[in-house]
């Protein structure tokens, strides 16, 4: 069975990342999330995908120079129609999933800056909300994986790649990861996910959002699909069921 989790919330629909596209994300009955984070300069996790501001904010120059009061007054809705929204800290977006029974995806971006401390500060966060057991900790940077296994992580460990890796699954297993989050285009076969599956590793391709992807994803049995669009997601994982 194929969970289908928004990616950077409901973001086909609202600014990725913020809390309108995760509110939406609920309301479409996705049943897990994905967003990214960062470090402002005074040392808060922040919940947005780019290294740098300028293209999704009014904002411009690199996250980890801003503190959080710069980062609030921004909005977090540029180059959309529609309301000001802002960058959410990670602790108001684990305030609004804490009472669902979503999946968490918390995707630590330390590939390109390197936030020395980031991924204890999330743990703190992930256990202060008591929600280790429906999170999922993922990470480009396999060092930052590493960190957080060392940190008692406690919440799943997922390796994100975007070159097609053979057989990832094995080097998965080895640096203690328990699932595969590789590009949907990488996926390849049915067999790739059978086999992961056989080494006890879970498979969750990004990004999903046409209907031939979705439907080849999900007939071919992955555990979860990362989409724009929840709500089209949604609909062809029922047509698949019904
Ligand atoms: O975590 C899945 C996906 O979000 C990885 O790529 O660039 O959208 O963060 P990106
Ligand atoms: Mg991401």
């Amino acid at each position: 069975m194929t969970y289908i989790w928004a990616h950077r919330g409901a973001s086909a629909y609202a600014p990725e990342n913020t809390l309108p596209a995760f509110g939406l994300a609920i309301a479409q009955g996705a049943e897990g999330v994905e967003f990214d984070v960062q470090l402002s300069a005074d040392n808060e996790v922040v919940v947005i995908h780019d290294e740098t501001l300028d293209r999704t904010t009014d904002g411009s120059g690199f996250v980890k120079d801003h503190d959080l009061n710069a980062l609030k007054r921004l909005n977090a809705n540029a180059g959309r129609s529609g309301a000001t929204a802002r960058i959410p800290t990670l602790a108001e977006v684990l305030d609004l999933f804490a009472p669902t029974a979503m999946h968490i995806n918390i995707e630590l971006k330390t590939s390109i800056v390197g936030y020395p401390g980031i991924e204890k500060l999330v743990l703190e966060q992930v256990a202060a909300f008591g929600l280790a057991e429906r999170v999922v900790l993922s990470s480009f940077n396999h060092y930052t994986l590493h960190r957080l296994q060392l940190l008692g992580a406690g919440a799943e460990i997922a390796a994100l790649f975007t070159d097609p890796l053979y057989q990832p699954w094995k080097y998965a297993k080895d640096i203690g990861a328990t699932a595969i989050h590789p590009d949907v285009s990488h996926v390849t076969s049915r067999a790739f996910v059978a086999a992961s599956h056989a080494a006890g590793i879970k498979v969750r391709p990004w990004v999903a959002d046409t209907a031939a992807d979705l439907g080849r994803m999900i007939s071919w049995g992955v555990d979860a699909l990362f989409t724009d669009v929840p709500d089209i997601a949604l609909a062809v994982k029922a047509e698949h069921l019904g």
